[in-house]
């Protein structure tokens, strides 16, 4: 089959199996739903749109992943569903209530780590525990389990300066999951990591996934972690930003990496390329300085 045969098929039209799911993930409640949202930064008179008209609905368990070029609103955007900031307009609901501010049923992992030094591993993930004011006793076994979940209870001990990138973003999962979050919110969690660490921590999050009741907002750059991570892709668009597009991810669960030359990986790559690439005529319009006379061009 060649490139151009690849067509990336209605959810309706999909292989019994992720149709299946699909219909599945529609009839579960709503956990996240925003409407019509809007952002802008600056005074009057020099307003900078972020991003206008988004609406997604997200239901429960489901995975979703944004992707979309570098500045079009992704970080933005769920900092507001985070509660970290405010929208310039439209609507956020959690579970049916208005969000207004932080709380502790959304859990944030970010691409820097956010890890507090001073505490040992196990002292991390207590932290939002004891905050809720569990006892010293009860946070301890809650902390104990979810360090066992991510395959670190042999580095409670330890601190964060002692652990490489991969364990502290798995700590960082950990203390997220410990408040028990009606929805997991990730800003390029794994973008920090090698390749092979990277890889290593999206098997991880699917594994972890599978065990909690746990929905998840995932942003990224990378087509190949979204497409092996995501029920649905939400492909966003820049100046301003907006939703271009919503995907159904037609790759069979459990995912594996044999399916990364699968005919329906390829066709979702293939549609994320087409939205992400910039056009060429675009990138011949920039200003060409030439800075060489070798005489032996480039193509
Ligand atoms: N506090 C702020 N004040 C003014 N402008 C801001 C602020 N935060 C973000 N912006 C602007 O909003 C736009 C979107 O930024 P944002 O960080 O959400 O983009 P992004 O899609 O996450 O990009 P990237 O992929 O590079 O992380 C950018 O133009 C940025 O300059
Ligand atoms: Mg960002």
């Amino acid at each position: 089959m060649s490139l151009s045969e690849l067509k990336l098929p209605d959810y309706r039209e999909q292989a019994p199996p992720v149709a299946a799911r699909f219909q599945r993930i529609r009839q579960r409640p709503v956990i996240l739903s925003v409407q019509n949202l809007r952002k802008a930064f600056g005074a009057n008179g020099s307003t900078q749109v972020v991003f206008d008209h988004v609406s997604l609905e997200i239901h429960r368990r489901e995975f979703i992943c944004v992707v979309g070029p570098s500045g079009c609103g992704k970080s933005t955007l769920i900092r507001i569903v985070a509660g970290l900031d405010e929208a310039s307009g439209g609507e956020i609901l959690l579970d049916g209530k208005a969000v207004a501010g932080p709380g502790p049923d959304r859990g944030m992992v970010f691409q820097g780590y956010t890890l507090f030094p001073w505490l040992t591993v196990k002292r991390n993930v207590m932290f939002g525990l004891k905050m809720q004011g569990k006892a010293d006793s009860t946070a301890e076994a809650e902390a104990r389990e979810w360090l066992e979940m991510v395959g670190l209870s042999k580095f409670e001990n330890l601190y964060p300066h002692e652990l490489s990138g991969g364990m502290k973003q798995r700590v960082a999962i950990a203390r997220a999951l410990a408040n028990n979050p009606r929805i997991l919110i990730m800003d390029e969690p794994f973008a920090a990591l090698d390749a092979q660490t990277r890889c290593q921590m999206q098997a991880y999050l699917l594994q972890i996934w599978k065990k909690v009741d746990a929905t998840i907002l995932f942003i990224t750059h990378d087509l190949d972690e979204a497409a092996y991570l995501a029920d649905r892709i939400v492909v966003m668009g820049s100046n301003p930003g907006r939703v271009v597009e919503f995907i159904e991810n037609p790759v069979p669960r459990p995912r594996t990496s044999d399916q990364f030359i699968s005919p329906e990986f390829l066709a979702l790559k293939k549609r994320l390329e087409e939205h992400i690439h910039p056009r060429i005529e675009a990138v011949e319009k920039l200003p060409m300085i030439k800075l060489t006379d070798a005489g032996d061009e480039v193509e």
